[in-house]
């Protein structure tokens, strides 16, 4: 198995661009299911989680060819199974938006539990209530679901919990029923609304994405079309904290930088320096930096994505922080290891832990539950004195193309090894 080795300790300095978002990209592979014409996706980064998309709608029988790098043209004239394969479906949370083409064009879908929990509990039931909103019969034999239809009809739902990929399924699925759906309680990330545009340039008639109410009517059918895919704003959020906590100087390239406002709030509070220009955001380094207290919420508010970086960040300022992750109860247990590489780490609770800073982390050898978690050992093993080795790699590969390249342009010591 592969495995990242760091030797820590040094500054950073020159600029990175940003890759297209894998939480962006994963949704347009499956809405490109939705019409039986070709749909050109760009800037898709070359990630582990995009290559499980790709191999599970190929096993539907679809067409998808890798035309370059970061460029596939999909081809759904015809789906060939309503079987998401359990195996693929399994490694990948994002398989369960596909629930939604299938539903839309075949009329049934068969699947099983979609993977990702190490993070804490991932239900599905939103999916579940909102299918059912819409029509649809749901039963589900011990291993796999199965949701069936008739006819999908348009109808008011309102989410009991904020749910990105629940939104996106709904905003999908309802553009194919008959007559109007109102969505309320909705996802207002950028990704939501960035998925709505592409439909709707396909000839969808969404209205409201990126606001709690959205309103769709349903068509028809849909057009082919193209699909840019937006920044990744998780991984632009990343760098910067990687730039904050080493004291670099560091220009992050080809990023959306209002999409991470909650981020430079937080850093204006913690005294930590941002030049934000249109398309990129220099950070600069701060020698005084201090802690600031966090709390994860759903966009605009900071996300849960940024959590696991934000709290190596906050080993290396001073002062205490306490940081409450309100989205997944097992998104903070990775921090024990944080706390072996030398943090000053209190766990109050699965949900609340206190950050005393700064700290002189120590290099160590780690495993990488899951990918956001990685990239905060990376972090933390860049500021850490001495040499780390982060292994099962492939949760980071999963959501950061190529990083250690990257990171190697920028002066870090990194090998795959
Ligand atoms: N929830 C329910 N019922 C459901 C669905 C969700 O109770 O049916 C709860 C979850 O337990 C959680 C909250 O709602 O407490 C939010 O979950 P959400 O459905 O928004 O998460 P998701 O759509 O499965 C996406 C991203 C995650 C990101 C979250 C929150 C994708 C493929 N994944 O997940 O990304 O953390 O939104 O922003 O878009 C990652 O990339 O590392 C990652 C985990």
């Amino acid at each position: 198995m592969e495995k990242f080795i760091i030797n820590g300790g040094k500054k950073l300095n020159g600029s990175i661009e940003i890759r297209g978002a894998k939480n962006a990209a994963l949704k347009a592979f499956a809405a490109a299911l939705l019409t039986t014409r070709p749909v050109l996706l760009k800037n898709v980064p070359e990630v582990e989680d995009i290559k499980r998309m790709v191999e599970l709608i190929q096993s539907l029988g679809v067409k998808i060819e890798h035309i370059k790098n970061g460029e596939y043209r999909v081809t759904a004239k015809k789906i060939e199974t309503y079987l998401l394969d359990p195996a693929i479906a399994k490694k990948l949370r994002a398989s369960v938006v596909l629930t939604a083409p299938l539903l839309a064009r075949v009329g049934r879908v068969k699947f099983p539990h979609p993977g990702g929990c190490v993070i804490g509990e991932r239900p599905i039931d939103v999916f579940i209530d909102g299918y059912g909103a819409l029509g649809a019969k749901i039963t589900h034999n011990g291993a796999l679901y199965e949701i069936s239809t008739q006819k999908l009809r348009g109808s008011k739902f309102i989410f009991p919990n904020i749910s990105v990929t629940g939104t996106e399924a709904m905003m999908m699925t309802a553009s194919m029923a008959e007559g109007e759906t109102f969505l309320k309680n909705c996802a207002c990330e950028p990704e939501v609304e960035s998925l709505a545009n592409f439909l709707n340039s396909c000839g969808a008639q969404i209205i409201g994405a990126g606001t709690p109410n959205v309103k769709i009517r349903g068509v028809k059918s849909l057009r082919g079309g193209i699909y840019e895919t937006i920044p990744d704003r998780i991984e632009a959020g990343s760098l910067a904290i990687l730039a904050a906590a080493t004291k670099s100087r560091l220009k992050i390239m080809k990023c959306e930088p209002e999409h991470l406002d909650s981020l430079w709030s937080l850093f204006g509070k913690a005294r930590i320096k941002v030049k934000i220009n249109k398309s990129s955001v220099e950070i600069l380094p701060s020698f005084s930096s201090s802690s600031v207290s966090v709390k994860t919420r759903e966009y605009p508010g900071f996300p849960t994505d940024l959590q696991a970086p934000l709290c190596v960040l906050l080993t290396q300022t001073e002062g205490h922080a306490l940081v409450h992750e309100t989205i997944y109860e097992g998104r903070l247990n990775w921090t024990d290891e944080l706390k072996r590489m030398g943090a000053n780490i209190l766990a109050l609770d699965p949900h609340r832990i206190e950050i005393k800073g700064p700290a002189k982390l120590k290099g160590r050898e780690i495993e990488s539950p899951d990918l956001r978690a990685g990239m905060a050992y990376i972090i933390a093993a860049l500021c850490a004195k001495g040499q780390s080795t982060i292994n099962n790699i492939y949760q980071i590969d999963r959501g950061y193309e190529k990083i250690e390249e990257r990171l190697k342009k920028i002066g870090a010591d990194i090998q795959r090894v």
